[in-house]
């Protein structure tokens, strides 16, 4: 079978890599990447360490408003499909290049694969729901890493072709929490840390929190990113925080002195697991994160008023928290009950790739 994978932006390019490995065996893949990050420490890095496959075509879009960058990945993708003749196309979770790719797939009548589907935040002011919606309602095959997945596109009628794989991102966490462990372990870390930094201070593990943001509805609204910096600064332990390049040109507009924060730049995957499996807390508007800090057994707060992954608020190892300053200290120096207790795994068997795979091989037209 051949079938073309759409990847673009960071998680992108880590829950691709499971995936990648397992169907190459026996099938083609023709891998292509649309540029909309770009950066070596938002692409090049990952494909380094998760030894991801070289990408056969780049489009090179890059950024731009949701309407360009949509439309130029539309217009390219369309070409390569017509010239690579695929029998289906893979697309991953929920950014403008998973849309621009199911929608030129669809229209062609190739069928459109979706690895996270049904995933929903009920905001449809976010870009994500949007993309996820539009791509879920064009697949062909539902692929979802949860049973609230699989209940949350029956509730809007979708009950065909629609699996629950488990999860491919907790494949890749099982994969490499070993290597990235024996590799930053005994303060090498702290040493890679200052060799990609200026200023690192001394950190000592679980004595950190570990915060990222980079979602629009909390860098686009000044004030909101405002309370969430003001709240850092507050924090009773440091906060290290890799900072997503987005943020990092909104936050020079902010006029605030940082010294609780140490701001980093974005690390590779291995230095995040090392990161997020020995942070005290983790406090983040990521998708990706809250479920790795769960996976890790690190409590998380979660800057936003809805998340996805509602599992991971079982026993309160994550807390949603709204954008205040005094909320989000509240939450971040909760009682830590959560250690007490066990964690449900509801993420699949760690094996999501395999299921993937499999699905795609049966199902494919
Ligand atoms: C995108 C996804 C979001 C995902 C995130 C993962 C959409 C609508 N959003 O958000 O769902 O959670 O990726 O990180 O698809 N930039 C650089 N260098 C880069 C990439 C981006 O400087 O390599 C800057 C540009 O100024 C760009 C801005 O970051 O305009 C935002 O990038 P973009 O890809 O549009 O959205 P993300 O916020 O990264
Ligand atoms: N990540 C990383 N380096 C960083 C920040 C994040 O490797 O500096 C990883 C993180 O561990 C997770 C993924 O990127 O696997 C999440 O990506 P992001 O938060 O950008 O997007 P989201 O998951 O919110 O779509």
């Amino acid at each position: 079978m051949k079938i073309v994978t759409i990847i673009g932006a960071r998680p992108q390019f880590i829950k691709a890599a499971p995936f990648s490995e397992i169907f190459r065996k026996n099938n083609e893949e023709i891998l292509v990447h649309t540029g909309q990050h770009y950066d070596k420490n938002m692409s090049d890095v990952f494909f380094e360490e998760l030894r991801i496959p070289k990408p056969d075509y780049n489009l090179g879009v890059g950024s731009g408003s949701h309407g360009l960058q949509t439309g130029r990945m539309l217009e390219k993708i369309e070409e390569l499909i017509v010239k690579e003749k695929p029998d289906g196309m893979l697309v991953y979770g929920d950014t403008n290049s998973t849309l621009a790719g199911a929608l030129a797939a669809s229209k062609l009548h190739i069928s459109v694969f979706h690895v996270e589907a049904g995933l929903r935040s009920y905001n449809k002011l976010m870009p994500e729901e949007q993309n996820r919606i539009l791509t879920d309602h064009l697949s062909d095959l539902l692929l979802c890493p949860t049973q609230t997945a699989v209940g949350n596109l029956k509730n809007e009628g979708i009950t065909a072709s629609v699996l629950n794989t488990g999860d491919i991102m907790y494949d890749v966490v099982l994969r490499n929490i070993e290597i990235s462990q024996s590799r930053y372990s005994n303060g090498a870390w702290l040493e890679e840390l200052r060799e990609q930094n200026k200023n690192i201070p001394i950190f000592t593990e679980n004595e950190y929190y570990l915060a990222t943001i980079h979602r629009a509805e909390n860098t686009d609204d000044q004030k909101k990113l405002f309370e969430i910096f003001s709240a850092f600064e507050k924090m009773d332990k440091p906060v290290i925080l890799p900072i997503h390049p987005r943020t990092r040109k909104l936050i020079n507009k902010l006029d605030i002195n940082l010294e609780n924060v140490t701001l980093i730049k974005p690390v590779g995957y291995l230095m995040m697991l090392y990161l997020t499996a020995n942070a005290y807390m983790v406090v983040t508007d990521s998708g990706g994160l809250q479920k790795e800090a769960y996976f890790l057994k690190t409590p998380c707060t979660t800057l936003r008023d809805q998340t996805e992954w509602i599992e991971t608020l079982d026993n309160d190892w994550n807390v949603l928290s709204s954008i205040d300053v005094n909320t989000i200290l509240k939450t971040a120096t909760r009682e830590l009950d959560c250690l007490k207790y066990p964690q449900p795994m509801l993420f699949g068997d760690g094996k999501a790739a395999d299921h993937i795979c499999h699905a795609i091989l049966k199902g494919g037209k």
